[in-house]
């Protein structure tokens, strides 16, 4: 297979959903479709001990929880996919955010019962910003679930996109029948409804088969259907592959991963209606995937997952390219060349030395500690720069102090190191300096990571006193005196350890008093590039 064929066959995008909407599920599904694993559970193993393969990090053991995104790939009908997975708890921080970079396409899960919930609705902000394609799959129609027009509806209303029902349920909860294809004009049923099953042979009937469906779901289900069919077929969007494409239309699923129902057919459309890797900015314009130079850039870096070694990873999303594991490449921010060490991939249940890779492809390298987010890899005779990634507000914030002052050194060590890393910004008042730091994550289960990474690879013991604050805004002027501002007590002036000027704010209200109480303030959001 030459490069182009090879990147064409390639799809990556990550799986997004609230906590318990059926993420894991669905992906242990696909997994399994793809013959990546053989065993459902193998992704999650709360019950039998079988950690995902995400489970690096001590913490994440002892609550059983992901708290790093990972990757997995497998093959499926002659297409290569890379399944970039996002932290599946209650909490979450930047990392989830940068794996949404990474990604050529994105997997929205839905819980037919709740529809959108507050992560659903955070991520998707973030997938919208880069026009990419999002494709929704309604979980759970084995169980109560919502009206399917009210399910679009606030999609529609909420995410103000297109939807487009690929399917459409015949029934919910016991009374899930199964489902219509809309391109087919057929249902899907199945003569008793299996639970748990690896594959159902479905049966398929026309639409048109009134005697059969009368049959297949009884004429109560096929009356019903009939009519929701006619409203949808009137009402709804027409099938639209540029604004699928653009990430303003979204093909709708509606089945339910537990029982294996809808999934294989939310895989094959998926697989035919989502981009190939797609191009990238950079600094000297695009850069096309089928390029025969290598490029890639780092959107991840998980440290210390071998304790005894105190190694990071870094991973990279591939653009461009093939890459190849004992060729000499340029590491752009640090202007360097360097051979990536151990280039691993990850499959669903291993880790495996990859001596190829291609663009759209994710590879993980040990790193002594010299990436950063956002840098980019390339060859030396092909410089590029890949865009930044941006930095997501931080919503959360705590003063960090450590308690013997013998480890100061250990301390400044472990926070800028932690920083570095992307796992939280850092922040001082004006005039003081690394022995209080304000530091401020998106999610706060951060808090406790940074405290148990600082104790356990820094030996470093830390104070952590709260703060009120959940939003920030830099100070774009200039030139400006921070200290005559006219501010609310309850906003707060600090630094970046750059020297820029920020200010933290407990309300929207606050920040609404700074701007009119001072003439002339510009603040800025913070997300950035
Ligand atoms: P997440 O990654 O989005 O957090 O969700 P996950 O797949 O872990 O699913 C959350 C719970 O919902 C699990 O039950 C799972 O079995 C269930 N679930 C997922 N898909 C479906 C579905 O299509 N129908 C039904 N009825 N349930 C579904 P749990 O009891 O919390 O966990 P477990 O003990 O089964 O692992």
């Amino acid at each position: 297979m030459d490069l182009k064929q090879e990147i064409n066959r390639r799809r990556t995008f990550a799986i997004i959903s609230h906590p318990d909407a059926g993420k894991t599920t669905l992906t242990e599904k696909l997994l399994l479709y793809g013959g990546a694993i053989q065993t459902a559970g193998s992704v999650k193993g709360k019950a039998t001990a079988k950690h995902a393969v995400s489970d690096w990090m001590e913490l994440e053991k002892q609550r059983g929880i992901s708290i790093t995104s990972s990757v997995m790939q497998f093959e499926y009908d002659g297409y290569c996919i890379n399944i970039l997975d996002t932290p599946g708890h209650q909490d979450f921080s930047e990392d989830t955010y940068r794996t949404l970079m990474a990604a050529d396409s994105v997997v929205m899960v839905i819980d037919a019962a709740k529809g959108i919930e507050p992560q659903t609705r955070k991520l998707f902000k973030v997938t919208a910003m880069r026009h990419i394609p999002i494709f929704t799959f309604i979980n759970k129609l084995d169980r109560d679930a919502r009206d399917p027009f009210e399910l679009l509806d606030q999609l529609e209303k909420e995410f103000g996109i297109g939807t487009y029902p690929v399917n459409w349920p015949i029934g919910c909860g016991v009374d899930f029948k199964g489902v219509f294809d809309r391109d087919r004009r057929q249902i899907m049923t199945f003569n008793e409804f299996h639970r748990g099953q690896d594959r159902l042979q479905a049966i398929e009937c026309d639409i048109t088969d009134t005697e059969k469906l009368d049959e297949l779901i009884g004429e109560y289900s096929r009356r019903d259907l009939v009519d929701q069919i006619e409203l949808l077929d009137g009402a709804s969007f027409d099938f639209d592959i540029d604004q699928v494409r653009c990430g303003k239309l979204t093909p709708v699923f509606f089945g339910s991963a537990l029982t294996n129902f809808g999934v294989e057919p939310f895989l094959e459309n998926f697989l035919k209606m989502t981009t190939a890797p797609l191009a990238r900015n950079t600094t000297e314009g695009e850069v096309v995937p089928e390029s025969e130079n290598f490029s890639a850039f780092v959107f991840k870096i998980q440290a210390n997952m071998n304790k005894a070694h105190r190694d990071r990873m870094t991973f990279m999303r591939i653009c461009s390219g093939k890459f190849e594991r004992d060729k000499e490449y340029y590491h752009v921010q640090g202007k360097k060349s360097l051979r990536l060490s151990q280039p691993q991939q990850l499959m669903a249940d291993s880790r495996q030395i990859v001596n190829e890779a291609y663009a759209g492809d994710i590879i993980g390298v040990f790193d002594p500690g010299i990436f950063s987010i956002g840098d980019t890899v390339c060859e030396a005779k092909h410089k590029v720069e890949f865009e930044g990634i941006p930095t997501f507000a931080p919503e959360h914030f705590a003063v960090i102090e450590h308690k013997d002052s013998l480890k100061r050194k250990q301390f400044v060590k472990g926070v800028e190191q932690i920083a570095q890393e992307g796992a939280i910004q850092i922040f001082h008042e004006p005039n003081t300096g690394m022995e209080r730091v304000i530091v401020g994550v998106v999610g706060v289960l951060q808090f406790e990571v940074l405290e148990h990474r600082l104790k356990n690879e820094y030996n470093v013991d830390v104070i952590r006193t709260n703060m009120p604050y959940q939003f920030i805004r830099w100070i774009k002027n200039e030139e400006i005196d921070v200290s005559k501002l006219n501010l609310t007590s309850d906003t707060k002036w600090v630094q970046d350890f750059k020297g820029n000027n920020l200010l933290i704010f407990t309300s929207e209200w606050n920040i609404n008093w700074a701007l009119d109480k001072n003439e002339g303030l510009i603040l800025e959001d913070f997300s950035r590039n």
